[in-house]
């Protein structure tokens, strides 16, 4: 998408078809010490996305999302199933039932890879329900009713995923904190690479867990010197310096490597996109699988991405995160608070590239 502005969050109008979209995230620094209530940095990314579309249907409400193989009405789902449980919830907080209509959920990006897939795909059934319903319904709220559904997925969540996804913009997250903005001094240039292996947040998460009650006191460690590199890095982005990031996103790769939550696919990517230029890279996510994040200069966008598919990457997408002047005309729109269905967010932040595989 560019240097344009990605969708609106939601079309349509009550009666008819209503369609309703969230984006991806990567997470730049901070997985799994976040857990523990250190900071982290996510941002969003805005061309992967989830879309919901709500179609009048002579009821009861049915759902249909081919890439998890539901197509059933939601009374026929488990009431714990995610997709199921997302619609009480909503159906709940606004105090309307589940509408005669049809659910339909698309998404672009890819499950368990550690970019938000089920965070984006509740962000999206939440805002096509409020939606249909004219009720509106600000981030902190949709957030909160997607961490509900983040528990059935990750057991213990931050929290991160729905707060940058129901935001969708660079967030600084402290768990249990409203999410404090990030100001980006000048524009990131990033590449996403998917190591085509699945990454169980759930499960890494747990062990981490297990290894943090074997020897609290090394795991604790570890996570305060996560937090040091994020802090770090916050002030690296707030001043536009991408080498200090860059940097900053190296050590805090290695930090997850103690941790034991790497993987030789992830370190392989890794080391990939250092060799062939990359400012910084690190694994993103819960790990083992999933994702590595690269910081790169723009000039070297094309060798990095290259050098990541030879080294196996199944997909690799670019995304710039816009620098304070690239996004300031937008920024003024950008009210954390506003009503979901009075804002169109302009892609200021996140601003994504299409998929390029
Ligand atoms: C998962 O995207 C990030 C983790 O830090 C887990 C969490 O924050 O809930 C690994």
């Amino acid at each position: 998408m560019g240097a344009g502005r990605h969708p609106d969050y939601v079309s349509g109008v009550k009666g008819t078809v209503v369609q309703a979209s969230a984006s991806g995230k990567v997470i730049l620094l901070g997985e799994h010490a976040v857990v523990y209530g250190r900071p982290a940095i996510a941002v969003p990314l805005s061309g992967l996305r989830a879309t919901a579309t709500l179609t009048p249907h002579p009821g009861p409400f049915h759902i249909q999302a081919p890439a998890v193989e539901v197509d059933a009405p939601l009374s026929e789902l488990p009431p714990d199933h995610p997709l199921a449980r997302i619609v009480y919830l909503t159906a709940e907080h606004i105090r309307r039932p589940p509408p005669d209509a049809l659910l339909r959920i698309e998404s672009d990006i890819p499950v368990a890879s550690g970019l938000g897939s089920g965070a984006a795909v509740s962000t999206a059934i939440v805002r096509a329900l409020a939606a249909w319903y004219g009720v509106p319904l600000d981030p902190p709220t949709i957030s909160a009713l997607v961490y509900e559904v983040e528990r059935i997925h990750h057991g213990t969540p931050s929290g991160i995923d729905n707060t940058v996804i129901a935001y969708e913009r660079p967030v600084h997250f402290i768990r249990g904190r409203p999410p404090e903005p990030l100001p980006v001094g000048a524009t990131l240039h990033l590449l996403v690479a998917d190591s085509g292996i699945p990454s169980q947040t759930r499960e890494v998460v747990g062990d981490v867990r297990r290894h943090w009650e074997a020897e609290p006191a090394r795991y604790e460690k570890l996570f305060d010197r996560v937090a040091e590199e994020v802090e770090a890095a916050r002030q690296a982005i707030a001043q536009g310096d991408a080498r200090a990031l860059g940097r900053r996103m190296d050590a805090n790769h290695e930090l997850l490597r103690e941790m034991g939550v790497s993987a030789p696919v992830l370190d392989r990517l890794v080391e990939a996109a250092r060799r062939a230029g990359a400012l910084g890279a690190k694994l993103s996510g819960a790990g083992r699988g999933g994702n590595v994040v690269a910081l790169v200069e723009e000039s070297a966008a094309e060798s990095v991405e290259g050098a990541l598919r030879t080294a196996g990457a199944a997909h690799v997408w670019r995304t710039d995160i816009a620098g304070e002047d690239d996004a300031k005309a937008a920024s003024d729109e950008l009210i954390m608070t506003l009503p979901v269905r009075e804002r169109s967010l302009r892609g200021t932040m996140g601003r994504s590239n299409l998929p390029s595989a």
